[in-house]
């Protein structure tokens, strides 16, 4: 069979696997496999190219795929869950640097003014892409400090720096024998990476990375355009839709603006001042069993504070003491609780709680009603009624899971402290709701001794 129509079928497998293992990241239970999938897929197109191009000094080849694969093996084994997203940004570093490096290698006397666009475009949104994600993983491992850098003039010196970027891109299209204004394009879109992102929180920063994400395969999708490459054009552009499909969920559950989390330096700390009508009403974990014990429809809303008490492990053993007990239980799960995008259902998956008894927040709202006690472990926000109650409010419109319309609700944190919106919450002040104050791994430790684990 003719070498081309080999390459053609085999890029075509690659982005079918691609796709497919996508697909499988949809949901906990083939998340793994879609992974899999997916580095089959990668495989499969590293083959192919190498074939496609001749490359005939494959030792070094096989040297870069082990070493590469090693040192990614043990990275990712080594890395703590909650350090995820540091690990992603730094990839997503590495893919804009490859993007910048190959966009660069395509240069030649002979590239068409498309190609030359492309280039350009592979090594702006490349160099942007790297630096960026190095200031989003210092901000996040707090390398760098995570607040927000601002200073004025700020918006004038980035309207210079995107200026100069697009002058110098054009010049370099219109003059490519000269590489001056190649060098001129890098080392701005490497500043502007850095520009980028300084003004923005710490906080915001798994948005970001998100953002960055899709950034790195947009770099990549424009270096295939260079290399005239279908995989990676097919891949690149997979990885830019679903990151900015990310970016968007994230952005809505939180109820802000892309534009609002990029350019506002956000300040976490409002101003609400409203009143809350109510009075708080703490009970002890002893009298929170008798209420649980009687239960036969229990809700378990985890949020940042399960992570910070790595109270996982325990909220397990609480769901099969009251399912033994006789209870259906259910684990509801806000798209941004926590600090990143999954967060939950990754603590939750490594307690071994069963994927089925997860369920996403349009699943358990409309089944609230029907439930005895909803269980808050360390969640604030995205239980806050104040999103369907208080116009003033800054999360009002932002969608929670509605605890307050189950028949009794518990919460426990250790405090009255707000969450990361920084605003009350009047869930606590409810007729319905009763205050479990602690640490979370040891209130639910003393809820698991009362029912008898
Ligand atoms: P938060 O609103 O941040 O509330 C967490 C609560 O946990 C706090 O009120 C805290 O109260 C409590 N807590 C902390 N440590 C605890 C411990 N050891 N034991 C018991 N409780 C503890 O969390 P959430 O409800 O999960 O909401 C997430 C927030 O983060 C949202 O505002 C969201 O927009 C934002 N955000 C999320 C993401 C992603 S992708 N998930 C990204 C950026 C921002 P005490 O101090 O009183 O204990």
């Amino acid at each position: 069979m003719d070498l081309s129509i080999i390459t053609s079928l085999g890029y075509v497998v690659a982005s079918g696997l691609f796709i497919f293992g996508l697909k499988m990241l949809g949901s906990p239970a083939t998340a793994r496999k879609g992974n899999m999938v997916s580095a089959v897929g990668m495989l499969v197109a590293i083959v192919v190219a190498l074939l496609d191009q001749g490359i005939v000094e494959y030792q070094f080849i096989l040297g870069g795929m082990i070493v590469g694969g090693a040192v990614g093996a043990i990275a990712a084994r080594a890395v703590a869950m909650t350090s995820m997203p540091e690990m992603v940004a730094l990839f997503n570093g590495l893919g804009g640097a490859a993007s910048l490096l190959v966009g660069w290698a395509a240069l030649s006397p002979d590239a068409n003014t498309f190609t030359l666009i492309t280039i350009v475009l592979s090594i702006l949104i490349g160099g942007v892409t790297l630096t960026g994600s190095l200031i989003a993983y210092g901000k996040l491992s707090e390398t760098l400090g995570s607040g927000a850098v601002m200073f004025k003039g700020q918006q004038l010196v980035n309207s210079l720096i995107i200026l100069g970027v697009f002058g110098s891109a054009i010049m370099f299209c219109l003059e490519p024998t000269d590489p001056t204004w190649l060098y001129v394009v890098i080392g701005l879109s490497l500043v502007f990476g850095v520009m980028a992102v300084i003004p923005i929180g710490g906080a915001d920063m798994p948005v970001v990375i998100s953002l960055l994400n899709s950034y790195s395969g947009l770099a990549a999708c424009a270096a295939g355009f260079a290399i005239n490459n279908n995989v990676l054009i097919v891949a690149g552009s997979l990885v830019g839709a679903s990151g900015i499909i990310l970016t968007q969920i994230m952005c809505k559950a939180m109820n802000r603006s892309l534009s609002n989390v990029l350019f506002s330096g956000f300040a976490s700390v409002s101003n609400e001042t409203t009143e809350i009508e109510g009075e708080i009403k703490p009970i002890n974990a002893e009298d929170a069993y008798y209420i649980l014990e009687a239960a036969t429809n229990v809700a378990i809303i985890p949020g940042y504070g399960m992570a910070v008490a790595q109270a996982q492990h325990v909220v397990k053993e609480l769901a099969n003491l009251l399912e033994a007990n006789g209870a259906e239980v259910n684990f509801g799960i806000h798209p941004v609780a926590g600090r990143m995008p999954g967060h939950m259902n990754v603590l939750l998956a490594e307690a071994d709680v069963p994927y089925d008894q997860l369920l996403e927040m349009d699943e358990i709202n409309p089944r609230m009603e029907s439930v005895d006690v909803a269980i808050v472990i360390g969640a604030n926000d995205v239980v806050n009624p104040a999103a369907r109650e208080v116009e003033s409010s800054p999360i009002y419109g932002m969608p929670v899971i509605n605890v307050t319309d189950a028949r009794t609700v518990f919460v426990l944190k250790r405090s009255m402290a707000s969450g990361f919106a920084g605003i009350e919450n009047p869930l606590f002040y409810k007729e319905n709701t009763r205050m479990l104050f602690g640490d979370a791994k040891e209130t639910i430790s003393a809820l698991v001794r009362e029912l008898g684990g």
